[in-house]
């Protein structure tokens, strides 16, 4: 064995303590440089992008401002979501990478059975399966705030519940959109008195910037803090909702309450142009159809071709992508979802032989038949904390106000999630919807959704981006990811006129600036339908950090006046 001299060691030591040094700085260099150094949110409601600022400045990370942006959205915005209600929570976490999404989307009750919205006559009652106490799933929000904080968060449950708690008690003031839809679902509304009470305060829609307090949903939360989940789930809030469902003539129980899960789910992930995109896995089916479209199309080179024959193309993507949804997705827990062929891009270059460059594929020629929803009610935030964990979150009571059912005492309305099951085969829903065996009702399953929070993530940028809208949140997610990736910024991701085709209805949906008259012209004259509607849709927020520039960027949906992008 070789003998070190002395003079040799020191020398070793000393080669040896600069090596150490050395390796110390590269390893220590780009960890300090490689954060964003600032934070970004950009959600549905100035309140909640505040709040989560706020949790952050406490010390918490994005995972902590996630549970402080939902729960706040849930007081403010219950239009679209709420502890009545469930959402997807996707996290990225910087300091290992790993990845995950959070499922706290609702469950159906142990009662709930496959006909369970049909008359006598074999038809479907709409209006059980819509409003009403019988149209609720038992609700996942709370269960996946609190999963998120005791797994991902730094500060306990209580202390980033604390905003929502205040506004709630508070108060917050009338905006547009809440004023909007108010007057939309006031019918609803008053069938039932409690949310009556809290909503119609005297008896009418209030006007523009009256305050509106949720004392029982404060109370709600503060239980929450409390107990955690067992605030909600369980004792004295349970009894109460089980209690007040059943009186009004709906089928839940404690131990459906007590039964409900988070799960956590490995997200579907996909690249595209250089970038890993990691997206919502069922039981949504956003992730998979954004996952098949971008397989479809990666070999036009869409970003090189001229308007029309890009929307071409891209349309033609999501015909067909759409068509599976419709066919093949379910809960994976109750149904034997087929995602690694659908995302297989051997699969995409099969249904990619059968698109001409010219024409349109008439949707009936596609084996198959399915019709899907138009923008339903819904939300999305994004969060990037200064270290570079990200959130991409989208939350849902299903359609506006859910099931406009608020049991006494509570605070909140609970959703009409059982909706986005498909009540009997083959007859379309509210929305036009034709389900199948995939997503038929059962005890326990989670309705298939199509919310699809997405990640994007190169060596040069990282971003986050969703938004609310039905069965149009697919492709709303996916145009917002080819402007990504045609280097735009959050702020245009969000504004962009958008296009939809969902394989039947067999039409573009447009709006109104989406397209001028002769590229509508040039679409018919391929065999296209373009509908162009006057009503916009989405509800759009995206973050990004550009690791070259240093730069953090958000952008919040121009279509909504509350929004709020803030880089602090
Ligand atoms: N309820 C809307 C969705 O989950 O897609």
């Amino acid at each position: 064995m070789e003998k070190i001299s002395p003079i040799d060691s020191r020398g070793r030591g000393l080669k040896a303590r600069f090596w150490l040094i050395a390796c110390l700085a590269i390893v220590i260099q780009p960890l300090q440089a490689d954060q964003p150094g600032k934070a970004a949110i950009a959600s549905a409601h100035y309140l909640a992008t505040e709040a989560g600022h706020e949790v952050l400045a406490k010390g918490g990370n994005a995972f902590d401002a996630a549970v402080a942006v939902s729960s706040v959205l849930a007081v403010v915005e219950q239009t679209s979501s709420g502890i009545g209600g469930g959402a997807f929570w996707l996290l990225h976490r910087a300091s290992d990478g790993f990845e995950v999404m959070i499922d706290g989307r609702e469950m159906a009750p142990a009662a709930a059975h496959k006909d369970m919205y049909l008359n006598e006559d074999g038809s479907v009652n709409r209006d059980l399966a819509l409003n009403g106490p019988m149209a609720a799933a038992i609700p996942g929000e709370i269960a996946g705030l609190e999963h998120l904080a005791v797994n991902y968060g730094r500060l306990p449950l209580a202390e980033s519940l604390k905003p929502a708690i205040r506004i709630a008690r508070e108060g917050f003031p009338v905006y547009t959109k809440f004023h909007g839809m108010l007057t939309y679902k006031e019918k609803t509304i008053r069938r039932w008195p409690a949310a009556t009470q809290a909503f119609l305060p005297n008896g009418k829609v209030p006007e523009m910037g009256e305050i509106i307090k949720l004392p029982d949903l404060a109370s709600v939360l503060e239980k929450v803090a409390a107990q955690g989940r067992d605030g909600f789930y369980k004792g004295e809030v349970a009894q109460r909702l089980v209690d007040g469902v059943r009186a009004a003539g709906g089928n839940w129980t404690m131990q459906d309450m007590a039964g409900y899960t988070v799960k956590e789910r490995a997200p579907v992930r996909t690249s595209y142009g250089g970038y890993d995109l990691v997206t919502a896995s069922p039981p949504s089916s956003g992730g998979i159809a954004i996952a098949e479209i971008l397989n479809i199309i990666e070999p036009y080179k869409v970003a090189s071709l001229g308007k029309v024959q890009r929307t071409h193309l891209i349309v033609e993507a999501m015909r067909r992508a759409y068509r599976d949804r419709a066919l093949y997705l379910g809960d994976p827990d109750f149904y034997p979802v087929p995602q690694a062929r659908l995302t297989d891009a051997n699969y995409a270059a099969g249904l990619r032989a059968g698109i001409m460059f010219d024409r349109a594929t008439p949707s009936d020629m596609l084996p198959g038949r399915e019709n899907l929803p138009d923008g339903t009610d819904t939300t999305h935030f994004s969060v990037m904390d200064a270290e570079g964990n990200m959130v991409a979150a989208t939350l849902t009571v299903n359609t506006v106000f859910g099931s406009s059912f608020m049991v006494p005492g509570t605070g909140f309305v609970l959703n009409n999630e059982m909706d986005d099951f498909s009540a009997k085969p083959g007859e379309p829903n509210a929305f036009g919807l034709i389900g199948f065996t995939a997503n038929e009702i059962q005890p326990f399953k989670r309705p298939l959704s199509s919310m699809s929070p997405t990640l994007m993530l190169g060596n040069d940028k990282a971003a986050a981006i969703g938004t609310p809208g039905g069965s149009r949140i697919i492709t709303m997610v996916l145009l917002g990811i080819l402007d990504f990736m045609d280097g735009n910024e959050p702020e245009s991701w969000v504004a962009l006129p958008r296009y939809h085709h969902q394989y039947l209805p067999d039409k573009i949906f447009a709006e109104e600036d989406a397209f001028t008259a002769d590229e509508v012209a040039a679409l018919e004259a391929m065999g296209h339908t373009v509908e162009v509607r006057s009503r916009s849709w989405g509800n759009m927020h995206g973050v990004m950090w550009n690791r070259k520039t240093g730069e953090v960027t958000a952008g919040s949906d121009p279509r909504s006046d509350a929004g709020r992008a803030i880089v602090r």
